[in-house]
């Protein structure tokens, strides 16, 4: 599907994980740093955190007051303390199943950059996740760079977005950007086919955040999934912006797209990721609700075979 205007594919090759401290916001330990109240100053996300954080048990946010102070990166994750904890999770989920698999360097993207805020948190992210597990990133931004192109139908959520929302300062995000991270910048039904040609099994795609929030264009950017089994993890994982809004359904928007997408593609499936409000501590954030697995059946780790020792499961009673 064609969506609004085309512009040309500029991109900056990642090189390596060297930053310079003014690049990105701080990590690790600075996380309730001036970083942290900034964000949190806006009175929407402070009534959300609010709501999310004092809804849960107070022991818990005892001992994440602690862990906020004292935490290493992975508690912190852990304890929801990163900010976009929606990007923390998934990320660091992804390296210790790459670290599993042999794999020394993964791919991120997300789609819909805007003003660069989220890219630049998950390059901040990146970096501490490669201190914790030793594994690389390259990453990269998705977006027209010049705002929303114009809505095709209903299914497009008009009564939410329209042309011309939120543009970017290119020049400035580029200059703020690590080596390791890079704009793509044109319409997606352009980029990705371009994208898609590029990616290789030396740095599988592991993680893609959806925030681009029309239906046609998240139908567009889901082809990202569409290439060989072996450029992506066995389950990349996707986090899927749009899918809180009021008026989201599953005829329209980001939901509507998955849907599709499963619809038509027989080996790859989006799926919720099974369980994963009870394998957290805290219970209430709403981004527990927008992390799904991109299931590749076709990866070469899905295939019947024999590649480790057989699993015994111990019996207590007959010792
Ligand atoms: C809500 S904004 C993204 C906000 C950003 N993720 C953040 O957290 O700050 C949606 C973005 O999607 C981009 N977008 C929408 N449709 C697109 C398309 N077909 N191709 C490229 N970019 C698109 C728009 O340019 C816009 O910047």
């Amino acid at each position: 599907m064609t969506i609004g205007t085309t512009d040309t594919v500029t991109e900056r090759r990642p090189s390596g994980l060297e930053l310079e401290p003014k690049q990105v916001p701080p990590a690790g330990a600075a996380m309730i740093d001036r970083y942290v109240f900034k964000r949190l100053a806006r009175s929407s996300r402070r009534s959300r955190v609010l709501a999310e954080r004092l809804t849960e048990p107070l022991h818990l946010n005892l001992v994440s007051a602690f862990v906020a102070l004292f935490g290493s990166f992975r508690s912190k994750v852990n304890h929801d303390l990163i900010i976009r904890q929606q990007f923390a999770f998934p990320i660091l989920h992804a390296a210790d199943k790459a670290r599993e698999a042999g794999l020394k360097k993964l791919t991120l993207v997300e789609f819909g950059v805007a003003n660069g805020a989220g890219l630049l948190n998950m390059c901040r992210i990146a970096v501490s996740v490669t201190k914790v597990t030793g594994v690389e990133f390259e990453v990269f931004g998705f977006d027209t760079g010049s705002g929303m192109p114009a809505a095709v139908d209903y299914r497009d959520h008009p009564e939410m977005f329209q042309q011309n929302d939120f543009p970017m300062d290119v020049e400035r995000l580029n200059a703020a950007l690590p080596p390791f991270a890079s704009l793509v910048l044109g319409n997606v039904a352009d980029t990705v086919p371009a994208f898609l040609a590029k990616l290789s099994p030396r740095a599988p795609l592991a993680f893609v955040s959806m925030d681009l929030d029309y239906y046609s264009s998240t139908k567009t950017a889901l082809e990202i999934f569409n290439g060989a089994p072996e450029h992506y993890l066995q389950a990349a994982l996707l986090y899927l912006d749009d899918t809180v809004i009021e008026t989201a359904n599953p005829w329209c928007g980001e939901l509507l797209a998955i849907n599709e997408f499963n619809d038509e593609n027989e080996h790859r499936k989006i799926a919720p990721f099974p369980m994963l409000r009870s394998r957290r501590l805290f219970k209430n954030p709403r981004w527990i609700e927008q992390i799904y697995l991109v299931h590749i059946m076709d990866h070469p780790l899905r295939t019947p075979g024999l590649r480790r020792p057989s699993h015994v499961i111990p019996n207590e009673y007959t010792n």
